[in-house]
């Protein structure tokens, strides 16, 4: 699959045609499909081609000297959950952050109305999109406009740190894409490691058989339904005269990771006490894995839109667990 940035004006309206009329469920009404098609010629055009044809599109519309919006996009039914929405969306945030554009919206069908909708709704959130505001009347009483906002300067590093939260609930069954789980690993291995030791090693699984194994040894089980999971491996080396850094080593790798996670629009949990106690059900994950054994298996990440919102666990009060300038100082 490939996707590209489309300049021709008299291209973009073929493809957007082909797809559009090829989705009725989305796209029914002639009017406005009509609308789309021509006013894709003067917007900035991106398209997807799969074995040689066209598989989806997307086109942005400036709406004000800082915004942009996600004005259409269609893949074919046939080419759905297979990572082309989301390579087209990145390929026009690229462009639109380039071009120096603070903030995107897109408009769908409010949630929780029609099965088609809802999906649509799940990738948009799945994107890093956020609620905006619901217009009821925008279009019809039937089909109330959400619209949804994304931030293209980023969240802050300090957004990311607060909103990540252990998550124990269920996830949606989407798949997530593999850019995604190599991405999430990369963050892992760019963590530091005591004198560059890098005695972590990590395995993402997203096959559904081996998924199943792993989660059949899991017991009591958790992650029962997330799509993915990350497992975390360890491997004693002597870094410093006789000092192994390999738990600090894998633990700034664990935060990486969420926190890569949570940027990407997934949940996740830090499960290291589960798996590595008296039943030690780590080492038989590491054994369905084929782990060797000089490493140990010491946590699982699962990987996941989550169905609910996470828990928000109380935390100590800042003055009691930091201070300036000395313990339990006053001096601020
Ligand atoms: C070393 C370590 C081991 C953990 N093991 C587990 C575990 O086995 N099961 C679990 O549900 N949560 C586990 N957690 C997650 C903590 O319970 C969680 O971080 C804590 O309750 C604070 O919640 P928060 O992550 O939402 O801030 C672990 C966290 C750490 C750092």
């Amino acid at each position: 699959m490939t996707v590209q940035m489309i300049t021709d004006s008299q291209q973009k309206p073929k493809i957007a045609r082909e797809i559009l009329e090829a989705l009725p469920d989305w796209f029914g009404v002639a009017e406005s499909r009509e609308k789309y098609i021509l006013e894709s010629g003067n917007q900035p055009f991106f398209a997807a081609e799969q074995n040689g044809s066209p598989a989806g599109f997307l086109c942005l519309k400036e709406t004000g000297n800082s915004t942009v919006e996600l004005a259409v996009m269609g893949v074919k039914k046939e080419y759905h959950r297979m990572g082309i929405g989301k390579a087209l969306f990145q390929a026009a945030r690229k462009y639109a952050e380039k071009a120096g554009y603070l903030f995107m919206q897109v408009k769908t069908v409010q949630m929780g109305r029609y099965e088609d909708y809802d999906r649509t709704n799940r990738f948009y959130l799945s994107l890093g999109f956020r609620q905006f505001e619901v217009i009821p009347t925008l279009w019809d009483e039937d089909n109330p406009c959400q619209i949804y906002v994304l931030s293209l300067a980023g969240a802050s590093v300090q957004d990311l740190i607060m909103n990540r939260r252990s998550y124990r609930g269920k996830y949606k069954p989407d798949k997530v894409p593999r850019e995604d789980l190599r991405a999430i690993l990369e963050a892992g291995l760019a963590a530091p490691s005591g004198c560059n030791k890098q005695t972590t090693s990590l395995i993402a699984v997203d096959n559904e058989e081996l998924l199943s194994k792993l989660k059949a040894a899991i017991d009591p089980p958790v992650a029962e339904t997330a799509p993915a999971m990350i497992c975390v491996l360890t491997k004693r080396i002597v870094a410093y005269r006789d000092r192994c850094f390999a738990t600090q080593d894998y633990a700034a790798a664990i935060e990486n990771m969420l926190l890569a996670i949570t940027a990407l629009g997934y949940r996740s949990c830090w499960y290291e006490g589960h798996i590595t106690d008296a039943d030690r059900i780590g080492d038989r994950l590491a054994k369905i894995l084929g782990v060797p054994d000089e490493y140990e298996l010491v946590c699982i990440l699962p990987v996941g839109i989550a169905e609910t919102a996470p828990g928000s666990p109380k935390k100590l009060p800042f003055e009691e667990r930091a201070w300036f300038n000395g313990f339990r100082n006053a001096d601020d």
